[in-house]
């Protein structure tokens, strides 16, 4: 369990070598059927958010905003915990609506609220903690007309319960296939290499700060997601493109995936 839902403490992260716990059990708990997402545009129009908005500067500007965390299962609790921990205010829903997520909220306090799919895309930086399978009811279920202005975090990994088997990405990176269901978004693969209980716990270690990966075809939307993980106390390393450092930090197979690094003060 994140430690967050315990009331926030800052446990102490253990660093050193072997796979990363989601390598095997736990990616997640899904077990329905079906192989690349598909997206369905939604109607919803976006009331309230600005036109005309200098897509290169939502930024520190919008600080200020909530993350968006759809997914509310083990990688969106960990990181709520820590985006919480580092002061930001977050957004989170799951598939069984706000309800089921009040317990939760009683927990953490009055930084984290219980919303719909819909009111977590809305913001600024959405992540999708989320099932692979799942991601085209996600997006569906977001209802966006328009995913410009956002910057659509992915720390999704393109397998899942109960054979873990990889599906067939065709040659591309999982992340570029997602990129593919929030048209106009600027995607940034992040946060897809540590188990929930690392990414969790309190990325300030004894030995150093716990790297994390990150990766995107906008070096802006790259930069914006690193401060926010600064923020946190990782040390964010920006891996470049898709193409490139998304294949890097790609679970499976990416020889980066399966690292807990700490950087050295
Ligand atoms: N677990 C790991 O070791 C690990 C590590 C790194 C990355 N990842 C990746 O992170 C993603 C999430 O993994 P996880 O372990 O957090 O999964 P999880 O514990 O099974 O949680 C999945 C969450 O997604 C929500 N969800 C499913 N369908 C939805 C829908 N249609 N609309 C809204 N929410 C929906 C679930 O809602 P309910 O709670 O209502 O069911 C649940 O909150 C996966 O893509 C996984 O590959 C996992």
């Amino acid at each position: 369990m994140p430690d967050f839902v315990k009331g926030l403490p800052r446990p102490r992260a253990r660093s050193g070598p072997g796979p990363p716990a989601g390598a095997r059990a736990g990616h997640t708990t899904d077990a329905a059927a079906g192989e690349v997402p598909r997206c369905w545009p939604g109607a919803r129009r976006e009331a309230g958010r600005g036109q005309g908005a200098d897509r290169g500067d939502i930024e520190e500007s919008r600080h200020a905003m909530p993350i968006g965390i759809i997914g509310a299962g083990a990688v969106g609790q960990a990181l709520a915990g820590r985006f919480l921990a580092a002061g930001e205010q977050v957004v989170i829903s799951n598939s069984r609506g706000p309800a089921s997520l009040r317990a939760l909220a009683a927990r953490t306090g009055s930084a984290l609220r219980p919303a719909t799919v819909g009111e977590a895309a809305d913001q600024e930086i959405v992540v999708l903690a989320v099932p692979w399978r799942r991601l085209g009811e996600v997006v569906a279920a977001a209802d966006v007309t328009d995913w410009q202005e956002r910057i659509v975090v992915d720390p999704t990994n393109p397998l899942g319960p109960p054979d873990f088997r990889a599906a067939d990405l065709g040659g591309r990176v999982s992340s570029e296939i997602v990129a593919g269901l929030v048209p106009g978004a600027r995607l940034v693969k992040a946060f897809n290499t540590l188990p929930p209980d690392v990414l969790g716990a309190d990325p300030l270690t004894p030995a150093g700060r716990r790297v994390i990966f990150l990766s995107g075809d906008h070096a802006r939307a790259n930069e914006r997601v690193a401060r926010l993980a600064r923020r946190v106390g990782w040390a964010a390393t920006d891996l470049g493109r898709l193409a490139d450092g998304g294949r890097l930090q790609e679970f499976p197979g990416g020889p980066l995936a399966a690292l807990k690094l700490v950087m050295e003060p």
